[in-house]
């Protein structure tokens, strides 16, 4: 991702923040259950209590809370390009372990999570035929242990011109390619998927 993007990104999210406050619709969705119903679904790999958590896009930090609503609390991390979306965050959650940043700016040791996440962070439109998508989930899957979850935009029924989708199948091949246990989920929101990568 080249600085224009990430300017991009970062500019987006302070204006809809200063717009919506502390508020799913800041985050650019429609709407707290949409939002969970995703929460949801990434959980469903099989996050327990206890178990370390990487957020890659974190935005508020959102799901530790819904994690700890469920009874499951878990060790969160969360990483957010926009700095304002990590300021928000550290008010809602000062314990919480939030850094600002894209995953290649971090150095996390190999193995370092027992679970990575990612939600709704690579919708935005690149135009680089998924390079930048393909290398976060490497990278996510370098950092697990168990294994990650992640969404996207689902293209067979969703395309704007500013938004990036995908189509499942096209995905979940190229996630073969570095993990054999692989599987989708696309069962749960209309515009969505979500694969799981497991490494146990
Ligand atoms: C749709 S919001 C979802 C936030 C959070 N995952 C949630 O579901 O509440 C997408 C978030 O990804 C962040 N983001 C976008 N591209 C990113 C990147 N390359 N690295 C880190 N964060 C990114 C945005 O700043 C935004 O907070």
């Amino acid at each position: 991702m080249n600085a224009q993007q990430r300017q991009r990104i970062v500019a987006k999210h302070r204006d809809s923040l200063t717009r919506h406050g502390y508020h799913p619709n800041a985050l650019y969705w429609s709407s707290r259950e949409i939002q969970e119903t995703r929460f949801r679904v990434l959980a469903e790999i099989g996050i327990e209590s206890a178990d370390s958590v990487l957020d890659v896009g974190c935005g508020f930090g959102d799901f530790k809370r819904w994690s700890e609503a469920q009874g499951r609390a878990v060790d969160f991390t969360g990483i957010d390009l926009s700095p304002d979306l990590i300021r928000e965050a550290l008010e809602q959650h000062p314990d919480a372990r939030l850094l600002c940043g894209a995953l290649e700016d971090f150095n996390f040791e190999p193995e370092s999570f027992d679970w990575a996440i990612l939600s709704g962070a690579l919708n935005e439109q690149l135009h680089d035929d998924a390079a930048y998508a393909h290398e976060v989930i490497a990278s996510m899957f370098a950092l697990c242990r168990n294994g990650l979850a992640f969404n996207l935009l689902d293209a067979r029924s969703f395309k704007a011109h500013d938004l990036q989708s995908h189509l499942p199948q096209e995905m979940l091949s190229w996630c073969r390619d570095i993990c054999t246990d692989c599987s989708l989920r696309d069962d749960y929101l209309e515009n969505d998927f979500t694969v799981y990568m497991r490494k146990t």
